[in-house]
């Protein structure tokens, strides 16, 4: 193919395939109801492409920020601190209600999350960015600190140290907030991260489940630990933790469940 016949048959192609590469409309959903092409809409998701709710919002995406099975989470060029989540499909429309209603259940008990801004119905939640952050599995998961520290300046590109000093003792302080519940919906070791602009732990994502602390027998270490699926690689850390925190967890329900004291007194 010669220059001449190539550009002519970008020509062509563009006139047949107007649409080919540029930014779409998804309307994600209408008169309160999810599309019935919705699936496939959000599997075509691309960048510069808008969605549209019931309500007549609009935001343009700027890139996919992530999933998780329930959820799919967007940068949008309208507000480069905040992120869409909308249900990654048809099934799990349910997971954005949960999502507020859980975050009214945290903000009430003080527990530390992410920012969540404005919501619509089962359609969409607006939440803050998160930028500079640590999944509390790869904190945890690591086989030793060295590596940890080596393996979060490569990917990061980071010049400086990690703080992981700050980053445990910050835990300890939030082990002895989730101590007082039996069950807090969908916490585990990807849903907690450890924001280094705020230096502090905070939940990412969660479902709507608060259940306090009933009873005084449990071992609140063993709770902590089982719904943080912590493997224990970083054994050093994981004893340095049990050993540490225990008596303080322990003395914190024994607070609480003698009504000494309330759990929002512990959110500093
Ligand atoms: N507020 C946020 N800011 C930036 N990225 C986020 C945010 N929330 C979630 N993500 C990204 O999306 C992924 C899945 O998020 P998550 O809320 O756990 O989804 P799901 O509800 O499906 O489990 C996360 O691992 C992370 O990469
Ligand atoms: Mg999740």
């Amino acid at each position: 193919m010669n220059f001449l016949t190539s550009l002519a048959f970008l020509f062509v192609f563009q006139l047949a395939v107007p649409n080919f590469s540029y930014a779409k409309d998804h309307q994600l959903f209408s008169g309160n109801e999810i599309s019935a092409d919705y699936d496939k809409m959000v599997s075509r998701i691309r960048a510069g492409d808008t969605l549209i709710f019931s309500n007549g919002q609009k935001f343009t995406v700027e890139r996919i920020l992530g999933h998780g099975y329930t959820t799919l989470i967007l940068a949008i060029k309208e507000d480069p601190t905040k992120a869409l989540r909308i249900p990654l499909n048809r099934e799990e429309q349910s997971y954005t209600e949960s999502y507020i209603r859980g975050y009214k259940m945290l903000a009430k008990a003080e527990l530390p999350t992410v920012k969540v801004y404005e919501s619509y119905g089962a359609e969409y939640v607006v939440v803050e960015k998160l930028t500079d952050y640590m999944t509390f599995a790869d904190f945890a998961n690591a086989a030793s600190a060295p590596r940890l520290i080596t393996w979060w300046r490569r990917i990061s590109g980071r010049k400086s140290p990690l703080p992981l000093q700050e980053m445990e003792e910050k835990f300890y302080l939030f082990a002895r907030l989730i101590s007082l519940y039996d069950s807090i919906g969908d916490l585990n070791a990807s849903n907690l991260i450890y924001d280094f602009k705020t230096q502090e732990w905070r939940l990412m994502d969660w479902t709507a489940e608060l259940e306090p602390t009933s009873s005084e027998e449990e071992n609140p270490m063993r709770n902590i630990l089982r719904r943080l699926n912590l493997t224990g690689k970083r054994y050093e850390w994981l004893a340095q933790f049990i050993g540490n925190s225990r008596e303080i967890i322990e003395q914190n329900r024994q607070r609480i469940l003698s009504g000494k004291a309330c759990a929002q007194s512990y959110a500093q």
